[in-house]
């Protein structure tokens, strides 16, 4: 059975069909979700999917493209919802200096500022960077964040900064790019880092693996990534399946 570690089935992409969906990959080997909030709206919708469904869990938190709505009123509701039982994490939180749509100190400030939600309820945290690798690494090792548990989603750094994390105690998140033929960089990652280490993700609706590149992705697609890693590590499928499982289950107690 496979932990789907990070998805965003909130997302208007699914709302079409996200019921039967979600039954289908509940019947179809996805034992467990994490539904990855990003925005305010994002989280309230989480909460609502990991109240419906017994497999789906939460993690509440702002992505830093969406930074911008936050005020302490809100960090308190966030703070609040940290406590409901079935939330796992705090996330997605981090710096994006791709998109670029938030200052890079108000970004900052509230990646700090979503650290200490972790800090003060003992959660792990969901970790978005993108383009910001030195920031997010000196910000994180200045937060003392070796002092929490996390992954790094979808990890697109180095073998060298993969090596930072991981002695922090941090997993990375593997999605969609280690199929693709251009993927060189994660597949290196993949081939350096220890199975212990790594966490199967989709970010659904984004990030379809091949054959489906560029498709609307879900949970069901992880087996194509789990047979990536195998590949890669010269394990078997079920192996990768089941590491991923315990590790997933060891970081978000579920
Ligand atoms: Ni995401």
């Amino acid at each position: 059975m496979i932990f789907e570690t990070h998805a965003h089935y909130d997302d208007s992409a699914f709302d079409g069909d996200r019921e039967q969906l979600l039954e289908f990959l509940a019947a179809h080997g996805i034992e467990k979700i994490v539904n990855v909030g990003a925005s305010l709206k994002g989280v309230e919708d989480t909460v609502k999917l990991m109240e419906k469904y017994p497999f789906i869990y939460g993690a509440v938190g702002i992505h830093p493209d969406e930074v911008g709505e936050l005020d302490e009123e809100k960090i308190k509701w966030l703070h609040s919802l940290c406590s409901h039982e079935k939330t796992v994490a705090v996330g997605e939180i981090g710096l994006d200096y791709y998109w670029n749509k938030e200052n890079h100190e108000v970004q900052k400030k509230w990646f700090v500022r979503q650290m200490d939600l972790a800090k003060e309820t003992g959660l792990p945290i969901i970790v978005h960077s993108r383009d910001a690798a030195k920031d997010t690494l000196d910000i994180m090792k200045a937060e003392r964040a070796d002092y929490l548990k996390g992954v790094i989603h979808c990890y697109s750094y180095s073998k060298e900064q993969a090596k930072e994390y991981m002695n922090m105690g941090y997993f990375l998140g593997i999605g969609g790019v280690v199929t693709f033929k251009n993927g060189k960089k994660l597949k290196e990652v993949v081939e350096y880092a220890p199975l212990d280490y790594l966490l199967l993700e989709t970010d659904a609706p984004y990030m379809a693996p091949e054959p489906y590149r560029g498709r609307r992705n879900c949970s069901a697609y992880l087996t194509y990534v789990a047979q990536a890693i195998a590949e890669i590590k010269k394990v078997s499928y079920e192996e990768v399946v089941d590491i991923t499982r315990k590790n997933a289950r060891r970081l978000f107690g579920v």
